[in-house]
């Protein structure tokens, strides 16, 4: 069993952004508030709610000001950390003057994602982080640094773990307040994940540090093992495994946040959600969407809790 002083795992739903973002049918901001909400109700303190990109790349993110205006008045008992992605000085200033407290911006393992998700090199996506942490230091905003196609790019095949290493780096010692390891198109094998993780964690400790994982190859249940092997106690998911970068060709959905909080909670990990809501806000993704795939916990859970 886990020890008592590393129990709690927190759980970051990216799917109201990274699910939403690659669905057929594009909802409208009540809908995408419901989601988010249902997820607020399960008990998720982090959830990713939209991006401020343009809207031309990625029509579902369309007023995401919008979607903040509304979760921020909400009345929350759990006081979340809503985060929104932003993709440049652009998309960081559109966040703060929607009154976001969270941003996740993007670093890139690649030149060919860096190219196709933003239209920069690696250096200017890393410059132009930069330059997002120092204003978002002054305005008092949390930022989280997302390393994307930290294993492989769908461009450029394998990435080096040195370079994203070294990347990691950089960031936490510009004083990120989180940094991410992506696996954007679910190409990771959990021994990968294993060593590029414990590496991060020996040189740097666990606390700031995070996954993302995608589902692809069937892998994303035993990638969060590894890196939670390693120490790692953040992880993103996405409800009902939605997910998928539509700049990122043959990546599908996240890792589902059901089946990883089952997974967690199983094993006697605390991660404060509860199930049968987790699977309620599921069941909301899928019908909002149409297209949701759904994790396989939740069919699970309801036969497990209909045989009662
Ligand atoms: N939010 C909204 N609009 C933005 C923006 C942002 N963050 N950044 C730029 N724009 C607008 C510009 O104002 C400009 O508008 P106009 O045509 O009305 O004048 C237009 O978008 C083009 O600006 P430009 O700087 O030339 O951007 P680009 O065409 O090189 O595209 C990005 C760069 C980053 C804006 C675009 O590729 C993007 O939004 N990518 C996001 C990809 C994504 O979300 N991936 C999934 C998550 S990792
Ligand atoms: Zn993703």
């Amino acid at each position: 069993m886990p020890g008592s002083i590393d129990i709690r795992i927190t759980v970051n739903d990216v799917g109201p952004r990274d699910g939403l973002q690659n669905q057929r049918k594009i909802l409208a901001p009540a809908h995408r508030v419901k989601l988010v909400s249902a997820l607020l109700d399960a008990g998720l303190d982090h959830v990713e709610v939209g991006a401020f990109v343009s809207p031309k790349a990625v029509p579902a993110m369309v007023d995401t000001d919008r979607v903040l205006a509304e979760l921020l008045t909400g009345d929350r008992q759990n006081n979340p950390v809503l985060t929104v992605l932003v993709p440049n000085l652009r998309g960081y200033e559109l966040a703060a003057a929607a009154g976001a407290k969270s941003v996740c911006m993007v670093l890139y393992g690649s030149e060919g994602m860096a190219q196709a998700n933003a239209n920069m090199t690696r250096e200017q996506a890393d410059t132009v982080a930069g330059e997002i942490l120092e204003r978002a230091r002054g305005d008092g905003i949390r930022v989280t640094s997302t390393i994307a196609v930290a294993f492989e790019c769908p461009y450029d095949g394998k990435v080096d773990p040195g370079l994203v290493r070294e990347t990691a780096r950089w960031f936490l010692d510009l004083g990120t307040d989180e940094l991410c390891i992506a696996d954007t198109i679910g190409a990771a094998d959990p021994w990968q994940v294993r060593s590029l993780t414990r590496k991060l964690a020996e040189e740097h400790g666990t606390d700031r540090l995070s996954c993302h994982f995608h589902d692809t190859r069937a892998m994303g249940l035993a990638n969060v093992f590894a890196a939670c092997e390693s120490g790692i106690r953040k992880f993103d998911a996405s409800i009902a495994g939605m997910g998928g970068c539509p700049f990122a060709p043959g990546a599908s959905g996240n890792v589902a946040t059901e089946d990883v909080v089952m997974m967690l909670e199983q094993r006697g990990y605390e991660t404060g959600i509860d199930l049968d809501r987790l699977v309620r806000a599921a069941d909301l993704a899928r019908e909002l969407t149409g297209t949701a795939p759904g994790g396989r916990a939740s069919a699970w859970l309801k036969q497990a809790r209909s045989a009662r």
